[in-house]
Protein backbone atom coordinates (compact mmCIF):
# COMPACT_ATOMS: atom_id res chain seq x y z
CA UNK A 1 0.00 0.00 0.00
CA UNK A 2 1.45 3.28 -1.20
CA UNK A 3 1.59 5.88 1.71
CA UNK A 4 0.30 9.33 1.23
CA UNK A 5 2.41 11.65 2.61
CA UNK A 6 0.43 15.23 3.54
CA UNK A 7 2.26 16.18 6.41
CA UNK A 8 4.36 18.63 4.50
CA UNK A 9 5.28 19.72 0.86
CA UNK A 10 9.13 19.14 2.73
CA UNK A 11 8.77 15.31 2.04
CA UNK A 12 8.71 15.60 -1.52
CA UNK A 13 11.44 13.41 -3.10
CA UNK A 14 13.76 14.21 -6.22
CA UNK A 15 12.45 12.89 -9.85
CA UNK A 16 14.82 10.86 -12.02
CA UNK A 17 15.33 14.37 -14.11
CA UNK A 18 16.42 16.41 -11.38
CA UNK A 19 18.83 14.05 -10.33
CA UNK A 20 20.16 13.71 -13.63
CA UNK A 21 21.13 17.29 -13.45
CA UNK A 22 23.75 16.87 -10.50
CA UNK A 23 25.72 14.22 -12.78
CA UNK A 24 26.18 16.71 -15.00
CA UNK A 25 26.99 19.72 -13.26
CA UNK A 26 30.04 21.74 -13.87
CA UNK A 27 31.80 22.01 -10.51
CA UNK A 28 34.20 24.07 -8.97
CA UNK A 29 35.48 24.80 -5.05
CA UNK A 30 32.65 27.11 -4.08
CA UNK A 31 34.61 28.18 -1.04
CA UNK A 32 36.46 29.85 -3.59
CA UNK A 33 33.54 31.15 -5.47
CA UNK A 34 34.34 28.86 -8.30
CA UNK A 35 32.03 26.61 -8.97
CA UNK A 36 29.63 27.97 -11.96
CA UNK A 37 26.86 25.94 -11.30
CA UNK A 38 26.35 27.41 -7.57
CA UNK A 39 27.48 31.11 -9.70
CA UNK A 40 25.00 30.65 -12.31
CA UNK A 41 22.28 29.86 -9.68
CA UNK A 42 22.98 32.91 -7.64
CA UNK A 43 22.99 35.25 -10.33
CA UNK A 44 19.74 33.82 -11.70
CA UNK A 45 17.45 33.93 -8.47
CA UNK A 46 18.84 37.62 -7.50
CA UNK A 47 18.07 38.43 -11.15
CA UNK A 48 14.54 36.83 -11.30
CA UNK A 49 13.49 38.45 -8.11
CA UNK A 50 15.26 41.67 -8.43
CA UNK A 51 18.19 41.85 -5.85
CA UNK A 52 22.12 42.33 -6.54
CA UNK A 53 22.96 39.51 -4.79
CA UNK A 54 22.49 35.72 -4.32
CA UNK A 55 24.13 33.06 -1.53
CA UNK A 56 23.17 29.16 -1.90
CA UNK A 57 22.78 28.00 1.49
CA UNK A 58 21.75 24.65 3.16
CA UNK A 59 18.20 25.53 4.28
CA UNK A 60 15.57 28.09 5.27
CA UNK A 61 16.22 28.42 8.77
CA UNK A 62 19.65 29.56 7.90
CA UNK A 63 19.05 32.28 5.14
CA UNK A 64 16.99 33.94 7.76
CA UNK A 65 19.09 33.17 10.61
CA UNK A 66 21.99 34.80 8.76
CA UNK A 67 19.05 37.56 7.64
CA UNK A 68 18.62 38.25 11.31
CA UNK A 69 22.20 38.45 12.77
CA UNK A 70 23.39 41.15 10.26
CA UNK A 71 20.15 43.52 10.24
CA UNK A 72 19.91 43.25 14.25
CA UNK A 73 22.12 43.33 16.94
CA UNK A 74 21.51 41.45 20.58
CA UNK A 75 19.04 42.75 22.72
CA UNK A 76 17.23 44.52 19.39
CA UNK A 77 13.75 43.65 18.09
CA UNK A 78 12.66 42.20 15.47
CA UNK A 79 8.98 42.54 14.53
CA UNK A 80 6.70 39.45 13.59
CA UNK A 81 3.36 37.76 13.54
CA UNK A 82 2.96 35.16 16.85
CA UNK A 83 2.63 32.65 14.84
CA UNK A 84 6.25 32.95 12.50
CA UNK A 85 8.19 30.18 11.51
CA UNK A 86 11.18 32.60 12.08
CA UNK A 87 9.91 32.87 16.06
CA UNK A 88 8.56 29.40 16.89
CA UNK A 89 10.14 26.75 14.84
CA UNK A 90 13.53 27.62 14.47
CA UNK A 91 14.75 26.42 17.30
CA UNK A 92 15.42 29.32 19.50
CA UNK A 93 17.97 30.03 16.78
CA UNK A 94 17.02 33.84 16.89
CA UNK A 95 18.14 34.19 20.87
CA UNK A 96 21.07 31.26 20.52
CA UNK A 97 22.72 33.74 17.25
CA UNK A 98 22.03 37.31 17.20
CA UNK A 99 20.05 37.37 20.90
CA UNK A 100 16.83 39.08 19.97
CA UNK A 101 13.69 39.74 20.78
CA UNK A 102 10.62 39.31 18.81
CA UNK A 103 7.55 41.56 19.19
CA UNK A 104 4.47 40.51 18.03
CA UNK A 105 1.92 42.27 15.78
CA UNK A 106 -1.46 41.62 14.80
CA UNK A 107 -1.96 40.45 10.97
CA UNK A 108 -4.68 39.46 8.79
CA UNK A 109 -3.53 35.76 6.82
CA UNK A 110 0.16 36.96 7.44
CA UNK A 111 -0.27 41.10 6.31
CA UNK A 112 0.90 42.71 9.81
CA UNK A 113 -1.21 45.83 10.74
CA UNK A 114 0.87 48.56 9.81
CA UNK A 115 -1.20 50.86 12.26
CA UNK A 116 0.15 48.40 14.62
CA UNK A 117 3.61 48.51 13.42
CA UNK A 118 3.29 52.42 13.71
CA UNK A 119 2.48 52.80 17.48
CA UNK A 120 4.60 49.35 18.59
CA UNK A 121 7.58 51.81 16.64
CA UNK A 122 6.24 54.75 18.61
CA UNK A 123 5.93 53.05 21.64
CA UNK A 124 9.80 51.63 21.39
CA UNK A 125 11.04 54.93 21.62
CA UNK A 126 11.22 54.82 25.39
CA UNK A 127 12.06 52.51 27.85
CA UNK A 128 11.87 49.96 24.81
CA UNK A 129 14.69 47.77 22.80
CA UNK A 130 15.19 49.20 19.70
CA UNK A 131 13.54 47.85 16.74
CA UNK A 132 15.69 46.97 13.68
CA UNK A 133 13.84 44.15 11.47
CA UNK A 134 10.60 43.15 10.74
CA UNK A 135 10.13 39.67 9.29
CA UNK A 136 7.01 39.14 7.50
CA UNK A 137 6.39 35.58 5.37
CA UNK A 138 4.95 34.74 2.65
CA UNK A 139 3.62 32.37 1.78
CA UNK A 140 2.32 32.64 5.42
CA UNK A 141 2.35 28.95 7.06
CA UNK A 142 0.30 29.65 9.95
CA UNK A 143 -2.65 31.27 8.58
CA UNK A 144 -2.84 27.85 5.94
CA UNK A 145 -0.44 28.84 3.26
CA UNK A 146 -2.18 32.64 3.04
CA UNK A 147 -0.76 35.05 0.38
CA UNK A 148 0.76 38.59 1.67
CA UNK A 149 0.08 40.53 -1.52
CA UNK A 150 2.94 42.43 -2.94
CA UNK A 151 0.97 45.87 -2.24
CA UNK A 152 0.77 44.98 1.18
CA UNK A 153 4.26 44.05 1.84
CA UNK A 154 5.58 47.41 -0.36
CA UNK A 155 3.38 49.72 2.07
CA UNK A 156 5.01 47.79 4.94
CA UNK A 157 8.41 48.77 3.28
CA UNK A 158 7.89 52.18 2.59
CA UNK A 159 7.48 52.98 6.58
CA UNK A 160 9.99 50.56 7.22
CA UNK A 161 12.54 52.93 5.14
CA UNK A 162 11.04 55.81 6.69
CA UNK A 163 11.99 55.18 10.11
CA UNK A 164 15.14 53.30 8.87
CA UNK A 165 14.80 49.29 9.76
CA UNK A 166 15.09 46.65 7.45
CA UNK A 167 12.78 44.10 6.24
CA UNK A 168 13.35 40.45 5.99
CA UNK A 169 11.22 38.58 4.22
CA UNK A 170 10.71 34.28 4.90
CA UNK A 171 9.68 33.41 1.47
CA UNK A 172 10.24 29.51 2.13
CA UNK A 173 7.28 29.29 -0.24
CA UNK A 174 7.85 32.91 -2.36
CA UNK A 175 6.81 31.04 -5.42
CA UNK A 176 3.12 29.93 -4.73
CA UNK A 177 2.26 33.28 -3.71
CA UNK A 178 4.08 34.77 -6.98
CA UNK A 179 2.79 32.43 -9.12
CA UNK A 180 -0.56 31.94 -7.71
CA UNK A 181 -1.73 35.37 -7.07
CA UNK A 182 0.05 37.77 -7.36
CA UNK A 183 2.34 37.74 -10.82
CA UNK A 184 4.81 40.57 -9.07
CA UNK A 185 8.36 39.66 -9.07
CA UNK A 186 10.38 42.66 -7.56
CA UNK A 187 10.82 41.47 -4.57
CA UNK A 188 14.56 43.47 -4.24
CA UNK A 189 12.05 46.68 -4.56
CA UNK A 190 10.42 46.02 -1.26
CA UNK A 191 12.69 44.33 1.35
CA UNK A 192 15.95 44.22 2.17
CA UNK A 193 16.47 40.47 2.54
CA UNK A 194 14.40 37.35 1.41
CA UNK A 195 15.30 33.67 1.39
CA UNK A 196 13.65 31.08 -0.35
CA UNK A 197 13.32 27.15 -0.12
CA UNK A 198 13.87 24.68 -3.23
CA UNK A 199 13.82 21.51 -0.99
CA UNK A 200 9.82 22.17 -0.76
CA UNK A 201 6.57 22.14 -3.14
CA UNK A 202 9.72 22.90 -5.85
CA UNK A 203 11.03 19.39 -5.39
CA UNK A 204 14.42 19.19 -4.86
CA UNK A 205 16.45 17.69 -1.73
CA UNK A 206 18.24 20.62 -0.52
CA UNK A 207 18.94 23.79 -0.50
CA UNK A 208 17.46 27.48 -0.31
CA UNK A 209 18.64 31.13 -2.07
CA UNK A 210 19.15 34.22 0.40
CA UNK A 211 19.07 37.46 -1.72
CA UNK A 212 20.18 41.01 -0.68
CA UNK A 213 22.90 43.79 -2.07
CA UNK A 214 26.45 43.22 -2.81
CA UNK A 215 26.97 43.98 0.72
CA UNK A 216 24.47 41.90 2.43
CA UNK A 217 25.56 38.88 0.83
CA UNK A 218 29.77 39.55 1.31
CA UNK A 219 28.05 39.68 5.04
CA UNK A 220 26.23 36.41 4.39
CA UNK A 221 28.99 34.69 3.28
CA UNK A 222 31.21 35.34 6.47
CA UNK A 223 28.32 33.99 8.61
CA UNK A 224 27.53 31.30 6.42
CA UNK A 225 30.97 30.07 7.11
CA UNK A 226 31.02 30.89 10.89
CA UNK A 227 27.45 28.73 11.00
CA UNK A 228 29.20 25.58 9.28
CA UNK A 229 27.53 26.00 5.89
CA UNK A 230 30.69 26.68 3.66
CA UNK A 231 30.68 23.94 1.09
CA UNK A 232 32.64 22.66 -1.44
CA UNK A 233 31.55 21.04 -4.56
CA UNK A 234 27.97 22.31 -4.19
CA UNK A 235 26.74 22.67 -7.41
CA UNK A 236 25.98 19.11 -7.55
CA UNK A 237 23.02 20.39 -4.87
CA UNK A 238 22.77 23.67 -6.71
CA UNK A 239 22.04 21.92 -10.17
CA UNK A 240 19.34 19.99 -9.27
CA UNK A 241 17.87 23.41 -7.37
CA UNK A 242 18.20 25.32 -10.42
CA UNK A 243 15.76 22.46 -12.37
CA UNK A 244 13.49 22.88 -9.63
CA UNK A 245 13.19 26.56 -10.33
CA UNK A 246 12.37 26.00 -13.53
CA UNK A 247 9.70 23.16 -13.21
CA UNK A 248 8.50 25.96 -10.72
CA UNK A 249 5.02 26.47 -12.43
CA UNK A 250 3.90 22.95 -11.35
CA UNK A 251 3.21 24.05 -8.01
CA UNK A 252 0.20 25.46 -9.34
CA UNK A 253 -1.08 21.37 -10.00
CA UNK A 254 -0.72 21.55 -6.08
CA UNK A 255 -2.92 24.05 -5.55
CA UNK A 256 -5.53 22.68 -7.64
CA UNK A 257 -5.41 19.21 -5.85
CA UNK A 258 -5.89 21.38 -2.63
CA UNK A 259 -8.86 23.07 -3.92
CA UNK A 260 -10.21 19.91 -5.85
CA UNK A 261 -10.36 18.28 -1.89
CA UNK A 262 -11.45 21.47 0.00
CA UNK A 263 -14.23 21.23 -2.89
CA UNK A 264 -14.93 18.28 -1.89
CA UNK A 265 -15.04 18.64 2.14
CA UNK A 266 -16.87 21.63 1.61
CA UNK A 267 -19.83 19.83 -0.33
CA UNK A 268 -20.14 17.46 2.40
CA UNK A 269 -22.09 18.48 5.29
CA UNK A 270 -21.09 15.04 7.18
CA UNK A 271 -18.28 17.31 8.40
CA UNK A 272 -20.03 20.49 9.72
CA UNK A 273 -19.91 18.34 13.58
CA UNK A 274 -16.47 17.95 13.56
CA UNK A 275 -14.32 20.20 11.57
CA UNK A 276 -14.53 23.27 9.23
CA UNK A 277 -11.78 23.14 6.02
CA UNK A 278 -9.43 26.34 5.40
CA UNK A 279 -8.31 26.72 1.98
CA UNK A 280 -6.41 30.32 0.98
CA UNK A 281 -5.69 29.73 -2.66
CA UNK A 282 -2.10 27.51 -2.43
CA UNK A 283 -1.27 24.00 -1.61
CA UNK A 284 -2.45 23.80 2.12
CA UNK A 285 -5.89 23.06 3.22
CA UNK A 286 -6.36 23.53 7.24
CA UNK A 287 -9.39 21.65 9.19
CA UNK A 288 -9.92 23.71 11.62
CA UNK A 289 -11.68 21.06 14.38
CA UNK A 290 -14.39 22.01 16.33
CA UNK A 291 -14.86 22.13 20.44
CA UNK A 292 -14.75 18.81 21.52
CA UNK A 293 -14.10 17.34 18.59
CA UNK A 294 -10.88 14.95 18.59
CA UNK A 295 -8.45 15.94 15.97
CA UNK A 296 -5.60 13.05 17.42
CA UNK A 297 -8.41 10.53 16.66
CA UNK A 298 -8.34 12.02 12.86
CA UNK A 299 -5.36 11.65 12.19
CA UNK A 300 -4.43 7.83 13.75
CA UNK A 301 -7.66 6.77 11.95
CA UNK A 302 -6.17 8.38 8.36
CA UNK A 303 -3.11 6.97 9.27
CA UNK A 304 -4.16 3.58 9.54
CA UNK A 305 -5.02 3.84 5.65
CA UNK A 306 -2.00 5.32 4.87
CA UNK A 307 -2.52 8.77 4.80
CA UNK A 308 -0.82 11.16 6.97
CA UNK A 309 -1.64 14.44 8.04
CA UNK A 310 0.10 16.85 10.65
CA UNK A 311 -0.92 18.44 13.50
CA UNK A 312 -0.48 22.21 13.78
CA UNK A 313 -2.00 22.15 17.30
CA UNK A 314 -4.65 20.26 19.14
CA UNK A 315 -7.43 21.87 17.04
CA UNK A 316 -6.03 22.33 13.92
CA UNK A 317 -5.12 19.51 10.97
CA UNK A 318 -3.04 20.14 8.09
CA UNK A 319 -2.94 18.49 4.85
CA UNK A 320 -0.48 19.63 2.00
CA UNK A 321 -0.90 18.67 -1.41
CA UNK A 322 2.82 18.44 -3.36
CA UNK A 323 4.24 16.78 -6.40
CA UNK A 324 3.99 13.13 -4.81
CA UNK A 325 0.07 13.12 -4.25
CA UNK A 326 -1.41 11.63 -7.73
CA UNK A 327 -4.69 12.61 -9.46
CA UNK A 328 -5.06 8.36 -8.24
CA UNK A 329 -4.17 9.58 -4.91
CA UNK A 330 -6.63 12.62 -4.29
CA UNK A 331 -9.58 10.25 -4.97
CA UNK A 332 -8.20 7.94 -2.41
CA UNK A 333 -7.44 10.32 -0.11
CA UNK A 334 -11.13 12.20 -0.53
CA UNK A 335 -12.51 8.33 0.70
CA UNK A 336 -10.47 8.50 3.67
CA UNK A 337 -11.05 11.50 4.73
CA UNK A 338 -14.69 10.75 4.50
CA UNK A 339 -14.14 7.44 6.45
CA UNK A 340 -11.98 9.05 9.19
CA UNK A 341 -14.16 11.34 10.22
CA UNK A 342 -17.34 8.90 10.72
CA UNK A 343 -15.32 6.76 13.34
C1 LIG B 1 7.67 29.36 6.50
C2 LIG B 1 8.94 28.61 6.69
N1 LIG B 1 10.08 29.28 6.85
C3 LIG B 1 11.25 28.68 7.01
C4 LIG B 1 11.34 27.30 7.02
C5 LIG B 1 12.68 26.66 7.25
O1 LIG B 1 13.12 25.92 6.16
P1 LIG B 1 14.16 24.72 6.35
O2 LIG B 1 13.39 23.54 6.80
O3 LIG B 1 14.77 24.56 5.00
O4 LIG B 1 15.15 25.17 7.37
C6 LIG B 1 10.18 26.52 6.86
C7 LIG B 1 10.26 25.06 6.89
O5 LIG B 1 9.30 24.34 6.81
C8 LIG B 1 8.95 27.21 6.69
O6 LIG B 1 7.81 26.53 6.55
Amino acid sequence: MKLIDLRSDTVTKPDKNIIEEALQAELGDDEYGEDPTVNNLQEKCAELLGFESGLFVSSGLMGNQISLLIHNSPGTEVITTSDSHIKNYEHGAASFLSRVQFREIDHKDGALNLDSIKSVYEKSKVHKPQIKTIAQENTHLASGGSIVSYNHLAEVYSFAKEIGINIHIDGARLWHAILGEESTTNYGNISDSLTFCFSKALGAPIGSMLLGSKEFITEAREYRKILGGGMRQVGVIASMANKSLDLRERILEDHQKAKDVFDFISEKQEFDGLFKAEYKNTNMIFLKFNDGANSQNFIKNLEKESVLSGLINDKTVRLVFHKDVSTDDLVYVKEKIYSSSLI
